[in-house]
């Protein structure tokens, strides 16, 4: 395990996905239920590499919340250029996270990375979310 020292942040290593690839990892977050309750769980992430750039996305659609691979480290388009959202049909920017086409009311959300030699450096954590 890793740390981002001046954020006081745990980090974990992630390997590189190659071009057009995605590789998911495990991201501890938090939820807060309609009843106020916080629910501690473990969500995923995922990795993605297009035109030779480097972007972590929580593997969590902003229409409704589910996970975009529909079968496990699927993200992009058959074509390649874009992310999808295998439950509705939403089309995102790979570099941006910009939602380009779908019911998505906002982009993909970001995950900071910090690239070390041929792996990758991610939180083990991410900020909670209303559910
Ligand atoms: S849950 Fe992703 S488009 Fe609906």
């Amino acid at each position: 395990m890793a740390e981002d020292v001046e954020n006081q942040i745990a980090l974990q290593r992630v390997e590189r996905p190659g071009e057009g690839q995605a590789v998911c990892f495990d991201l501890k977050s938090t939820i807060r239920l309609s009843t106020g309750t916080i629910v501690e769980i473990t969500e995923q992430g995922f990795l993605a590499c297009y035109q030779g750039q480097l972007r972590a996305w929580r593997n969590h659609c902003p229409h409704a919340g589910s996970p975009l691979d529909w079968n496990p480290g699927q993200f992009f388009s058959d074509d390649g250029t874009q992310l999808v959202c295998h439950t509705h049909g939403a089309l995102f920017d790979p570099l941006s996270g910009d939602c380009l086409a779908g019911p998505c009311p906002r982009g993909l959300f970001p995950i900071e990375l910090r690239e070390e030699g041929c792996s990758v450096l991610v939180p083990e954590s991410a900020p909670g979310v209303e559910a």
